[in-house]
C-alpha cells in the first residue's frame, strides 16, 4: 500500500469555478499536497495520459474534453491514498455518486465529471511522474 495518489481537477470544474472548493475539501479530508500546478493538456498529451482507454468508444470525446481548458494537477499523500481518494470523489457517473462526494457536488455529467483519481498505486506513480519531476515532488 502506497500513501500517494494523483488527481486532476478537470476543465468543467475549472470553468464552473469549483477549483477552490475542491482543493479546500481535499485538504480538509487530510490529504497533504506533495505537488500542485495549473496547466493545460495538448490533445497529444491528453491522449497519452488516457492511452489505456484508446479502444473505448468515449476516447475521442475524453481527449477533446481534457484538452479543452486548464486543469489543476496534484500529487496527494494520506494513508491508503488511492482508495481513500476514490471514496472521496465518488462514482465515475455523478448520477450514481454518493451524496457529499466531490463528483456528486461538482460534476456535470459522466463525461465531464469534475475530477480524476488514480485507480492503483502503480498508476498513481506513473501519473504523478507524467506531470511532475522529482524536484517538484515535496
Ligand atoms: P478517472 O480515470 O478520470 O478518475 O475516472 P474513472 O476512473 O472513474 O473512470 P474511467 O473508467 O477511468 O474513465 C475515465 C474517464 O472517461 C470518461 N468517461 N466517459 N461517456 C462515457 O461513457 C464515459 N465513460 C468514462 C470520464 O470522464 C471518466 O472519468
Ligand atoms: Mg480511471
Amino acid at each position: 500500500m502506497s500513501n500517494r495518489t494523483f488527481t486532476m481537477i478537470k476543465p468543467d470544474a475549472m470553468k464552473n469555478g469549483h477549483a477552490g472548493a475542491i482543493l479546500d475539501r481535499i485538504i480538509k479530508e487530510g490529504f497533504r499536497v506533495v505537488s500542485l500546478k495549473m496547466t493545460k493538456l495538448s490533445k497529444e498529451k491528453a491522449g497519452e495520459f488516457y492511452a489505456v482507454h484508446k479502444e473505448r468508444p468515449f476516447y475521442g470525446e475524453l481527449v477533446e474534453f481534457m484538452s479543452s481548458g486548464v486543469i489543476i494537477a496534484a500529487i496527494l499523500e494520506k494513508p491508503n491514498a488511492v482508495a481513500a481518494f476514490r471514496t472521496l470523489i465518488g462514482a465515475t457517473n455523478p448520477a450514481q455518486a454518493e451524496a457529499g462526494t466531490i463528483r456528486k457536488l461538482f460534476a456535470t455529467s459522466l463525461g465531464e465529471n469534475a475530477i480524476h483519481g488514480s485507480d492503483s498505486d502503480e498508476n498513481a506513480a506513473i501519473e504523478g511522474n507524467f506531470f511532475f519531476s522529482g524536484l517538484e515532488q515535496f
